[in-house]
């Protein structure tokens, strides 16, 4: 595949054709703030905060690094005085709107938003509706929450804040949350969310809770059983069941 010379805060990077900017600057450990990006869950561009100058053919643009996609050499800067500007308002915009949040006020702090902050908004909820954990629900195929109502009371929810049929309570919309404000509780074996409990099963190696029993219903349907005996495994068990496996095969050849 083709490489590109993509040079950001003056560190040579090699890019493959067509890959993100914020996913170059990542790999090569160069931190952009992001709230509405995940590896896995790409394109809300939501929350700007992933700005980047960059210069091409001696042009200069300012551009949504998470959804930019690299396809000749180019230069980046991602900290000048007026990205840092730009990121200052929008932290400030999203500080008044969740004032208790300990994420965006270490971005405020970081990046002095606080003095900006007039007016504050806190409906008990830390929400900054980034859409990423809508996203990664529709993208299991559950569809089990959605953005809903409008202006200020727009929020993240289930219909009709009911608990949802088609929450399988796997927690992923949880674990995406850039301000860790899904609720999720897990006491006596009983995962709650979205106002729903679930029973957990546990792992049959390690004993620890590790998925619901709706998860792993819904898994079965979608994929039936293609994982055997390490279906009953949670991640660290089956990361060191499969070693175990690849090691005796090694032996045997
Ligand atoms: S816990 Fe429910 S709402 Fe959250 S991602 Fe899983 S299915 Fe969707
Ligand atoms: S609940 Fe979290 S992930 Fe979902 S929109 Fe709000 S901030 Fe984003
Ligand atoms: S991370 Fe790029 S717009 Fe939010």
């Amino acid at each position: 595949m083709e490489k590109l010379n993509v040079i950001i805060n003056g560190k040579e990077c090699k890019a493959d054709k067509g890959e993100f900017l914020l996913d170059i600057a990542q790999r090569n450990g160069i931190v952009i703030p992001h709230l509405c990006h995940h590896e896995s869950l790409r394109g809300q561009a939501a929350c700007r905060l992933c700005i980047a100058e960059v210069r091409e053919n001696g042009r200069k643009k300012i551009v949504t690094s998470c959804i930019y996609p690299v396809m000749k050499d180019l230069e980046a800067e991602t900290e000048t005085e007026e990205i840092r500007e730009m990121r200052k308002v929008l932290i400030g915009l999203l500080a008044a709107e969740v004032p208790e949040n300990a994420a965006i006020a270490n971005l405020a702090e970081e990046y002095g938003s606080g003095d900006e902050i007039r007016f504050t908004k806190d409906y008990g909820n830390h929400c900054i509706l980034c859409g990423l954990c809508v996203k990664a629900c529709a993208e299991l195929g559950c569809n089990a929450i959605a953005t809903v109502n409008r202006g200020i009371t727009k929020k993240v929810s289930t219909p009709y804040d009911e608990p949802s049929t088609a929450c399988i309570g796997c927690g992923s919309c949880a674990y995406v949350c850039p301000t860790e404000c899904i609720k999720i509780d897990e006491q006596s074996g009983i995962r709650t969310i979205w106002n729903k409990e679930f029973q957990l099963i546990r792992c049959n190696c390690c004993g620890r809770y590790f998925m619901t029993k709706a998860e792993q219903k819904y898994l079965r349907q979608k994929c039936g059983n293609s994982q055997g005996e390490l279906e009953m495994l949670c991640k660290n068990c089956k990361q060191a069941e499969m070693a175990k496996k690849i090691i005796q095969i090694g032996m045997e050849l």
